[in-house]
Formats: C-alpha cells, structure tokens, sequence
C-alpha cells in the first residue's frame, strides 16, 4: 500500500490545521466522514468551452471565466494527481468546460500518465476537436473518452449547443474508435427538444459498438433555468425506449462512475446507461472527488465547498499539506446534493462547467 511520505518540518502555511497528526505517515486513504471511500478524480483543465449547451453554458459564456495566471500549471496538475494518487485515486478523468481547448492538453495527458500511477486517465468531450486529438491523446496514455452528444440532427445540434457542428463531432466519434480509445455516449434527454431520437441515438451508440448514457438534467446553473416540463427521468427514457432494453434490473460499474447499465433485449449484448441523480440519488456510493480548473477541491458537485490547492502549493505547502487539505475538504462532505430542495440549496450549486461536471 502507498503511504505519503514522511516530513520532518511542518508547512507553516496552515499552522492551525484543525487536524493534524504528528505522525504524517499515518495519513489516510482518502475517506469522508459517512464512510464513504474515493477513488476517482475528475480534474478539470478548463472552464471554457467552444459550444454552449442550453443547459450547461449561458449563451455568452460564464462571467467568472479563469483568466491564465488562475489555472493549475501542468506541473501543478500532475503535482496534484500524485498526491491524489498516494491517498488512494486510482482514476482519474479530465474534463472542462471543453478540456480539449485547453492550450497543449496532449502534453498535460502525457505529463499525468509519466509521472502519475492511476490506472486509468479518462476525458470528458464534445468531441469537436477529437478527429485531430484522438490518436496524440491515447499515445500520452488516454485510455477512454466519454463523448456528449444530444442529437443526431445537425441543425438541432446547432441549435442545442449554440452552433455547434455535428459532423465534427462525429468526426471526432469515429477517430477515437478507430484508435482504439474506450468511447461511451453521454445524452441528456430533454423533452420537446430531442425526446423524439433517444432511440436512433441508441441504435447509432449500439451501431458503433459503444455505448449510450442518459443523463437525468441537473438544476445547476443553466440547467437550473430551464422549464420542469423539460426534464426526463430514467422511467421516461424507458418508456420512450419500449420493448429494446432488457427488463432485468440495472447493474452497476464497480469502483467506477455512477451509471447503471441495463443490456438490449436482444441478447446481442449492448448496453445502455443511466445516470440518475434525480430519481435514484446514487451519493451513498459517491466516490468522487473534484477539482476545477482553478484548483479548488469540492467534494461534491452540488456544493460551493471548496479550498484551494493551488494557493496551498503556491504558498509553498508540501505534499502533506496538500493531503491534508483534500481531507478536510471531504470530512465536512454533506450526504447528498439535495437537488430536490430546491430553494433551500440553491446558493450552493454554480454551472457545470465551472466544476467539470
Ligand atoms: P464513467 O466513469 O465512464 O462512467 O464516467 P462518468 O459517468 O463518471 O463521467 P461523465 O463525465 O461522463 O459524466 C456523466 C454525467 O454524470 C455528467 O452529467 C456528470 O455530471 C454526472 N456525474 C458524474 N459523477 C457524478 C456525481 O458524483 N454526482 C452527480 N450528481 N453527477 C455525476
Ligand atoms: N445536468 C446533467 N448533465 C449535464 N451535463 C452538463 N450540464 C448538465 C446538467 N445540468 C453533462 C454534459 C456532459 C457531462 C459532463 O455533463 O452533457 O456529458
Ligand atoms: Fe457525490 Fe455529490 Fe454527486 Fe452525490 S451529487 S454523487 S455526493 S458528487
């Protein structure tokens, strides 16, 4: 088992650290005070985005962007994710806003996998700029890549994400098969506007040999604005879905993330997932961790807890400081999003590009 190392000098930089034990080599694996243990990371390398979704983006970007000198350096991040690596993550997924367009994100990959051993380096896309990545991507060590995509009309897809261009995502769809990346679908339905091609999306993941994921929309930021009419639930998807999936209970991945898969009815072995924060709130299993492109650690999506990494490490904290902070960050994790209080928990919820999603 990884222990972090053993440091003769405490950092001053949190000198009253509610806890911290003299014997740095007993640091924890990281756990939260439910006992719930994490092993995953998402690390986002962006808060920009070249599309805007409806339900994730204001149409003139958010106001709060990170300006350059804000973000995590790439030695910052690979920093990190080997702390994170010592405290027990074993995966980790970049995502954004749109990590592809930041700046050299091929080298940032390549710097995690070279310095780092999680077993897994996942991303989150839109794909637009994946025909061109998909292939330097796996070189520096991408094993998979979780593709959004909503509709399969193009001028839906423009409409949906502010001018987006469906042929390059599919482009980009292709390019990361062809190189042997692990590809799934990642839809949130939404009625009215692409409730009636669930199934074609389906049959083209299924086509691909990939699979489809339906998100249940969360209200945060955008998604927050959008009508209650418009929101699907795993129970709608299905019936929309009818008789093609198989009626056995829905399995889980484990250690992964918190979709469950159920197999099409026709025993060729496709899959489809559902991620159902809304109608099956997942949180007791929750073993994620974030990090947004600023460096701020939040233990979970829905809530504006957060201490800053990067001010530790440019404050000149060690690595212990670091492991500490990230787990006090998650003692204090609440037991859920609380999605479905609206009011009461809403100054608590920013957008999802703002956290990686
Ligand atoms: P896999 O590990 O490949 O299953 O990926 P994933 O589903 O964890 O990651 P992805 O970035 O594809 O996320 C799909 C959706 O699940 C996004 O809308 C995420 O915001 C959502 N999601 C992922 N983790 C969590 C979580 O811990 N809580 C909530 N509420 N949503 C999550
Ligand atoms: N609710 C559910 N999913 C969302 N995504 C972005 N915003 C929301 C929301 N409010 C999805 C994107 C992408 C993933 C990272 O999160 O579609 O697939
Ligand atoms: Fe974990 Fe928060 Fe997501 Fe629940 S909403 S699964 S606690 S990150």
């Amino acid at each position: 088992m990884h222990r972090l190392p053993l440091v003769q000098s405490r950092s001053a930089v949190y000198e009253d650290w509610p806890v911290r034990p003299d014997d740095f080599d007993a640091i924890p694996l990281l756990r939260d005070s439910r006992g719930r243990r994490y092993t995953y990371l998402r690390l986002s390398v962006t808060d920009r985005c070249d599309l805007a979704c409806v339900y994730c983006m204001p149409p003139s970007g958010e106001d709060e962007h990170a300006i350059r000198r804000d973000l995590l350096t790439f030695e910052e991040a690979a920093r990190l994710v080997s702390v994170f690596a010592l405290a027990g993550i074993r995966r980790v997924r970049f995502t954004g806003g749109e990590p592809l367009v930041r700046k050299d994100i091929v080298r940032l990959v390549e710097l995690v996998h070279r310095r780092t051993d999680v077993e897994q380096l996942v991303m989150t896309t839109n794909a637009t700029r994946l025909s061109e990545l998909a292939r330097p991507l796996r070189d520096a060590g991408l094993f998979g890549v979780n593709v959004s995509i909503d509709t399969l009309d193009a001028a839906r897809f423009a409409e949906l994400t502010r001018g987006g261009d469906l042929g390059r995502v599919l482009a980009g769809i292709h390019a990361a098969i062809d190189v042997g990346l692990d590809v799934k679908l990642n839809t949130v339905p939404l009625r009215g506007r692409n409730d009636d091609e669930l199934q074609r999306i389906v049959d083209f993941a299924w086509s691909l040999g990939v699979a489809p994921r339906f998100i249940e929309l969360m209200p945060l930021g955008e998604g927050a604005k959008l009508p209650q009419d418009m929101r699907m639930n795993a129970a709608d998807v299905l019936e929309v879905l009818g008789e093609c999936v198989s009626q056995e209970a829905p399995q889980g991945i484990e250690g992964q993330g918190p979709a469950r898969y159920m197999t099409a009815a026709d025993g060729s072995g496709h899959r489809v997932g559902f991620i159902t924060p809304i109608s099956n709130e997942f949180c007791d299993t929750c073993n994620r961790v974030r990090v947004t492109a600023r460096g701020d650690i939040r233990a979970c999506l829905a809530s504006r807890r957060a201490i800053s990494l990067r001010n530790i490490m440019r404050a000149g904290g060690s690595d212990i400081d670091l492991a500490w902070a990230m787990v006090w960050s998650l003692t204090g994790k609440d037991r859920g999003h609380h999605f479905l209080e609206p009011e009461e928990h809403e100054h608590e919820r920013v957008g999802m590009s703002l956290i990686g999603g």
